[in-house]
């Protein structure tokens, strides 16, 4: 038994979140592909009318195969449920997001939403965020970003690709990944980051999921 196993089956517990005629948000990465393969099993055997959001074209191209109507986030007024991976989840239940780069689009779905569930492994859970701080901006920013995340005490890369190409967003704009160190104030922190202009978004995501599911490496979940 894996992880996988247990992500497995805690999508497919995950559905009981799901009504028919409900609009549903897919964030992307493993946890929201095995989800969404789920949902589209589910749809087919109960015959749900359902409309998928997705937050990049990784999981759009996944429903699109799993045959899901799809449509853009602002063509709905609300999101009954999102379901979404995280790169990491701290004891205050805050999670950072963007490791695929995903966070500007997946944010604006969380906000949307009536009810969040974010579907993760056990790796992924520590008491206080050690990991970088993903960082959406205008690529024009990156000086004035780079200057106020060292005031904050942050270390900033520019993410790039294997051989050195900037990586970019599905939105034209560059990401810095910050190097914090130890993250005690997630919330004061992501407030402080988002005050300098070109700063997009940031992947510490000030709304606390609902429903936070944990995979052990025994092929089980439990739910926080
Ligand atoms: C995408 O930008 C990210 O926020 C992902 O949701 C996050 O990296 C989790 O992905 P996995 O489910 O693949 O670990």
């Amino acid at each position: 038994m894996t992880y996988d196993d247990a992500i497995k089956a805690l999508s497919s517990d995950a559905l009981k979140f799901v009504k028919d005629g409900y609009t549903v948000g897919f964030g992307s990465g493993r946890a929201a592909t095995t989800l969404v393969k789920s949902l589209s099993k589910l749809i087919k055997l109960k015959g749900y009318s359902i409309r998928g959001v997705p937050t990049s074209l990784q999981i759009k191209l996944i429903a699109e195969k799993e045959g899901i109507q799809l449509v853009e986030a602002d063509q709905v007024e609300h999101i009954d449920v999102v379901f979404d991976g995280a790169d990491q989840i701290d004891s205050q239940k805050y999670v950072i997001k963007g490791g695929g780069g995903a966070l500007l689009r997946e944010n604006i779905l969380f906000s949307l939403a009536k009810k969040v569930v974010v579907m993760a492994d056990k790796t992924k859970f520590v008491k206080n965020f050690t990991r970088t701080v993903p960082v959406e901006i205008h690529p024009l920013a990156r000086n004035a970003v780079t200057q106020s995340i060292k005031k904050l005490g942050g270390d900033t890369q520019i993410r790039s690709l294997d051989r050195g190409y900037p990586f970019f967003t599905e939105n034209g704009n560059i990401i810095l990944d910050c190097d914090f160190g130890t993250i005690k104030n997630p919330k004061g922190l992501t407030e402080k980051i988002k005050q300098t202009p070109g700063v997009l978004e940031s992947g510490i995501f000030l709304r606390k999921p609902d429903v936070i599911y944990k995979a052990k490496e025994n092929g089980k979940f439990e739910i926080l």
